[in-house]
């Protein structure tokens, strides 16, 4: 049987841009709207947190150990013999080079042993089509804050493949002060989940820490909070954890949820959306709803799977540049810098 047939087109995603092997079957039907068919993500944290963060060399190599059995079960979960997808696809940037190579070299491989196109997928786009994975009825221009370990960045969407850039970190990511408060702090890595888990035990108005707005544009800054909660707990060695986390995570949130306020006023967006790591944090999803509520805009929220990285958004985001671009060429590179839009 095969899995090409006239209602939809079935393609294999491939994610190893960074810590997570994963592999995901996604049909993509007529009305452009998708099904997620299998998502498999295996995990590499645990090989990471011992070092306080990922390191390279240790990735690419658990990658290449894990990438057939990830993909063969993704298969498996699908009901779909090897070679009964319509196209793969696979990160080819940004990300880590060693990681990006190994599934950008598995995808081509299959590509061309099943005779199927290759689409390569940029993962900042791949993020953008969570909130669509879910729900087809997404109204543009659409407000997504994008939030992960690498990257902070306010974009208006005005469709699929077409981001404006509002706003960016001029230093710390979001997820890295999470991971880097927590690693201060001594709660392991990575530090998003435990701060978030913690904070619920935590007073956030316990300790006023700063909101930095950079005189209310777009843009966001991390780094000086970051070291006002290591002054603090220099200079207060016994205040409780719980505190200090609920106090930094609300000063990340506030500034984050304000931000985006502004943004969606300005591009006057139909609906606010989440992506990326951080938008799994329980305070920012609480707040993004009650946001959308009282600007009369359509708040959206990924499920969890696929705020953290996951190929089933790769799939997507590969289906969607395949319908409208064809596939990329086999001897297409992989790119760690590469940036969503010129001009981002
Ligand atoms: O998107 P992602 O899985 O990988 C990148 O592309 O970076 O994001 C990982 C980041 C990490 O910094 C992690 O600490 C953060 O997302 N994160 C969270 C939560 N879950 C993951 N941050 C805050 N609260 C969470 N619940
Ligand atoms: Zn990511």
């Amino acid at each position: 049987m095969s899995a090409v047939n006239a209602t939809r087109t079935v393609l294999l995603g491939i994610e190893t841009s960074c810590d997570e092997t994963a592999a995901s079957v996604v049909a993509r039907r007529p009305d452009g709207s998708f099904e997620v068919v299998s998502s498999v993500v295996s995990s590499q944290i645990d090989l990471h947190a011992r070092y306080g963060g990922v390191v390279p060399e240790v990735a690419s190599r658990a990658h290449i150990e894990r990438i057939n059995p990830v993909v063969a079960e993704a298969m498996r979960e699908a009901g779909l013999q090897l070679g009964e997808v319509d196209a793969v696809a696979a990160t080819v940037g940004p990300g880590l080079v060693g990681s990006l190579l190994v599934g950008v070299s598995a995808a081509k491989a299959l590509s061309l042993v099943w005779g199927v196109p290759f689409v390569g997928v940029n993962h900042l786009e791949a993020h953008l089509f969570a909130p669509l994975l879910e729900d087809p009825g997404v109204a543009f221009p659409l407000l997504v804050l994008l939030v992960s370990g690498g990257h902070t960045m306010l974009l208006g969407m005005d469709r699929p493949g077409g981001y404006r850039l509002l706003g960016r970190t001029v230093d710390d990511a979001a997820g890295e002060a999470f991971d880097k408060v927590a690693r201060y702090l001594g709660l392991g890595y990575p530090g998003g989940p435990v701060i978030d888990r913690l904070a619920l035990e935590g007073n956030p108005t316990a300790i006023a820490f700063p909101r930095s707005m950079l005189h209310d544009g777009l843009d966001f800054s991390f780094s000086g909070l970051k070291t006002s909660v290591v002054n603090h707990v220099r200079r207060h060695p016994d205040v409780a954890a719980a505190d200090v986390a609920a106090s930094f995570q609300e000063a990340v949130v506030d500034v984050l949820v304000h931000k985006a306020r502004l943004a969606a006023a300005q591009l006057g967006a139909a609906g606010m959306s989440l992506a990326g790591g951080v938008a799994a944090n329980t305070r920012l999803r609480a707040r993004w709803l009650a946001a959308g509520e009282a600007d009369g805009r359509r708040a959206h929220l990924p499920s969890l799977a696929y705020c953290t990285d996951n190929a089933a958004m790769v799939a997507a985001a590969g289906l969607w540049r395949l319908a409208e671009q064809g596939p990329s060429a086999l001897d297409c590179g992989v790119d760690p810098n590469l940036s969503l839009t010129p001009a981002v």
